[in-house]
């Protein structure tokens, strides 16, 4: 069957929704029944098929495998209240897929591609999206370098493909964080801006280490002092100090540009909330924290939306938080749960409906 874009639809013959158990979704370990695939040759973009959910054949000598052309994103899709199937803010997720194919040197991929392609797959499996609390379906779309040789270049052909992962909450609870100064996630000139699979590779022997010592992440610091604050684990964070909140500025290009702080920016200056913008040091926090100025440490991401952090590790020093005293991370989170479920208004057009 072809719709609209030529997408070549093959359907499953057996859904594997009858046999999934919707009460026990760890995050990402189970997806839908049909995936999209699309192929990059010869200057463009071709043979976009949604197909069974499928594994793929490659050679050894797959670029992506040896030289790191690999790129992702991470958008959810929820049930409203009145049952509709929404996306939040899909075309921010488009736009940053591309600028992170710009920098790893990668072809982007067309608006009618990633967007109406998530748009017919997202709708064919529409079933499949949990409606329950802190549930969604994760949409991953990613795109690698599908040369076979070991010349050191940017690949001629790539594969893009879309997967639906129902999904359950991210973290347990509340996260204990240590301050990382030995690791570096991003440099000035470097890639921590894209969404590029090497960076999660370069963060997991930072993230093992702190798990050795109790810890569920880190939070991580500039390149050269191991002072200024960058993202924590996989996530942008946030400070509420004096009750300005402070989140890292996106100048150096060493942090990712969150759809999740994005918003979260937006809605903390909707709930009265001064949102800072700028460079912040851990000695900042510390000195907050004795001050008793410190209120609130949370980050921000689309997988795990709002995580709060319970505990800081700075050297010896430990920050510990009565997260139940907290409002503004509660709040926030509040406020986009509603706008995502439909129980306040979507004043930014953020919801894309399927
Ligand atoms: C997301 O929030 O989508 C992330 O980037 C985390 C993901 C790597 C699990």
């Amino acid at each position: 069957m072809t719709e609209a874009l030529d997408i070549v639809i093959t359907k499953a013959e057996t859904s594997k929704l009858n046999v999934m158990d919707f009460d026990h979704l760890p995050f990402g370990r189970y997806f839908t029944d049909h995936m999209l695939e699309a192929d990059y040759e010869n200057g463009e973009w071709k043979n976009v098929e949604i197909k069974p959910y499928q594994p793929l054949l490659m050679e050894p000598s797959l670029s992506a495998l040896h030289y790191g052309q690999a790129i992702f994103e991470g958008i959810k899709a929820y049930k409203d209240i009145f049952g509709n199937a929404l996306i939040f803010r899909p075309y921010d997720n488009f736009k940053r897929f591309n600028i992170s194919a710009a920098r790893m040197s990668m072809p982007s991929i067309p608006e009618e591609i990633f967007i109406e392609g998530m748009r017919q797959l997202t709708e064919l499996d529409k079933n499949w999206i949990p409606a329950k609390k802190d549930h969604s379906l994760y949409i991953r779309p990613l795109m690698f370098a599908t040369d076979t040789e070991l010349g050191v270049k940017a690949s001629a052909t790539y594969k893009f493909l879309i997967m639906l992962s129902p999904a359950g909450p991210y973290h347990d609870g509340p996260m204990k964080i240590v301050v990382e100064e030995k690791y570096t996630r991003a440099a000035p000139g470097g890639v921590g801006f894209a969404k590029n699979a090497g960076n999660y590779g370069a963060s997991l022997l930072a993230a093992t280490i702190a798990h050795k010592n109790g810890y569920d992440q880190v939070l991580w610091t500039d390149s050269s002092e191991h002072k200024w604050l960058q993202e924590v684990g996989m996530m942008n964070v946030f400070f509420i100090i004096n009750n300005v909140a402070v989140t890292p500025s996106l100048n150096e290009g060493t942090i990712l540009a969150g759809v999740t702080r994005d918003s979260a920016i937006i809605l903390l200056e909707e709930m009265g909330y001064k949102v800072e913008e700028r460079n912040i040091n851990i000695d900042e926090v510390t000195g907050a924290y004795k001050k008793g100025t410190l209120q609130e440490v949370f980050g921000t991401g689309t997988a795990a939306t709002i995580a709060l952090i319970k505990e800081l590790k700075y050297k010896d020093f430990i920050m510990q938080f009565d997260i139940l005293s907290w409002i503004a991370a509660p709040e926030l989170k509040r406020k986009l749960t509603d706008i995502k479920e439909g129980r306040a208004k979507d004043k930014y057009g953020w919801l894309f409906k399927i």
